[in-house]
């Protein structure tokens, strides 16, 4: 992975992109959340407002438990922050597949959020419904003109050993759209319907970070971060303007060599 500079605030030269390897799940949840608080900060300063977007899976509960412990839930301005979803499978809230349920669960009954500040994916609607009713929140909130793909500041990605991310999977168009700011496709496990931001918004995030945990993880990463070029989804994720961030535990770094806990400063660039 080429390790490219963002030399100052407003200055559009070529991407920052950093691998940092943690220890264990618990050090890279520590890690996951650290960045989360310190981009929340640093946005809420900017200009009073922080938008993220959470995936499911399991590896971010970690995170999410950290962020709902002190420090953090004292220093994270939880009044300005926005919690949106990158992915959802199509079933109810209390589902333990609902990605909006777990982090229900683990953070968001544990934070003073106001219904407002938390926007899940309609899992309830029609997925095709859905997926235009969250597009139509996505516009409204990001006022977006026609064309215009949203500005996270932080999206939250994780990866399948298959090569896919949020819920666009190797060999499904979905993986190719290039207008949509969601869509409705159908497959992972569980082989469910599922509601999905899509790679343009993914790709015009400020920072996007992937967190990947165990073994089995360790030759996906190897593929999506080595020199060949796929169709894997998970390797079209570039933020144009942004920042890159895989956040990784020992075992699924195994079969990479990248410097042991380093990296995250200058996690407080607001673009
Ligand atoms: C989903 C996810 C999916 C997830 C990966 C990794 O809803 O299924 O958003 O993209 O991030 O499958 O999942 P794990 O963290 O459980 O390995």
């Amino acid at each position: 992975m080429e390790t490219l500079w963002k030399s100052g605030v407003g200055h559009t030269v070529p991407l920052k992109s950093e691998i940092i390897v943690q220890e264990s799940f618990e050090r890279l949840s520590a890690a996951a959340a650290g960045l989360f608080a310190m981009r929340a900060k640093a946005c809420v300063q900017q200009k009073r407002r922080f938008t993220v977007a959470l995936s499911g899976g399991s590896t971010p509960q970690g995170m999410y438990k950290v962020l709902a412990q002190e420090p953090l839930l004292s220093e994270t301005p939880w009044p300005r922050v926005h919690v949106w979803w990158v992915d959802e499978r199509c079933v109810a809230p209390n589902n333990p597949w609902s990605n909006y349920g777990a982090a229900k669960r683990h953070l968001l009954d544990r934070v003073a959020l106001r219904p407002d500040q938390v926007h899940p994916m309609p899992a309830e609607m029609v997925p095709d419904q859905g997926a235009r009713h969250y597009q139509d929140a996505l516009t409204r909130h990001f006022q977006l003109k026609a064309g215009e793909f949203p500005a996270f500041d932080l999206i939250c990605l994780g990866i399948g050993t298959d090569g896919h991310t949020a819920s666009l999977f190797p060999g499904q168009a979905g993986a190719k759209e290039e207008k949509r700011l969601v869509l409705a496709v159908k497959g992972g496990n569980p082989d469910v319907d599922r509601l999905s931001l899509t790679l343009p918004v993914i790709n015009q995030a400020r920072h996007v970070v992937f967190l990947v945990a165990g073994k089995d993880k360790a030759e996906i990463v190897k593929a999506v971060l080595g020199p060949e070029k796929t169709s894997m989804p998970a390797q079209q994720v570039h933020p144009a303007k942004g920042r890159l961030t895989w956040i990784l535990d020992r075992d699924a770094a195994s079969l990479i060599s990248a410097q042991k806990g380093e990296g995250l400063e200058g996690a407080a660039d607001v673009a």
